[in-house]
């Protein structure tokens, strides 16, 4: 099965997380580029203000890469005042060709609980995803998120098997 990790990131957090699970699986890597926001207070404010009004910004990937080439994608995207960063929001609604299988990573500050997130991308896709899992803040700086990522890494073959 072909995959892609596609991820968004503001901060750094998930680009990390990122970078680790395309390494565990020997996959290609693409960042979601979003030149709207900026790391940085104005920036944040920027970002908080778009997702409570669901403003979509302009997105590229890097590298170009297509979905179409791809069995399955596992996305990433920082939770953004509880939902699905907007540009990840964006790649959701605008990138053509995803595919069947999709799992999902969310990176978190701590804060609430990320159904919010899991149902936006569930609502874009029309279809569940594959897997998903929630890191957060001190799930990272503890060096130890208690299995959590490992857990999703390695099941993720095994869950897209169950999605058909
Ligand atoms: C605009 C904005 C809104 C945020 N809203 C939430 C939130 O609702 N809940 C939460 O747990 N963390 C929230 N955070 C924290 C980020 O989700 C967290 O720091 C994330 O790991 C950042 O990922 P990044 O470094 O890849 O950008 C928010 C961060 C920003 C910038």
């Amino acid at each position: 099965m072909t995959t892609l990790v596609l991820y968004y990131s503001l901060s750094g957090t998930t680009q990390s997380v990122a970078r680790n699970i395309a390494q565990a699986l020997d996959t290609d890597l693409a960042t979601i580029r979003c030149a709207r926001y900026r790391p940085g207070v104005l920036g944040y404010a920027l970002a908080g203000f778009d997702s409570l009004r669901g403003h979509l910004p302009e997105i590229t990937l890097e590298p170009e890469v297509s979905l179409e080439d791809y069995d399955r994608v596992v996305l990433g995207s920082p939770i953004w005042t509880s939902y699905l960063a907007t540009p990840v929001r964006a790649a959701l609604s605008n990138l053509a060709g995803w595919p069947r299988h999709v799992a999902l990573f969310v990176t978190a500050g701590g804060q609430g609980e990320p159904d919010k997130a899991l149902n936006q991308a569930e609502s874009a896709l029309s279809h569940p995803l594959d897997a998903q899992c929630r890191l957060t803040q001190s799930d990272l700086d503890s060096a130890s998120d208690g299995g959590v990522l490992d857990r999703f890494v390695a099941g993720l073959d095994q869950a897209a098997t169950a999605q058909g």
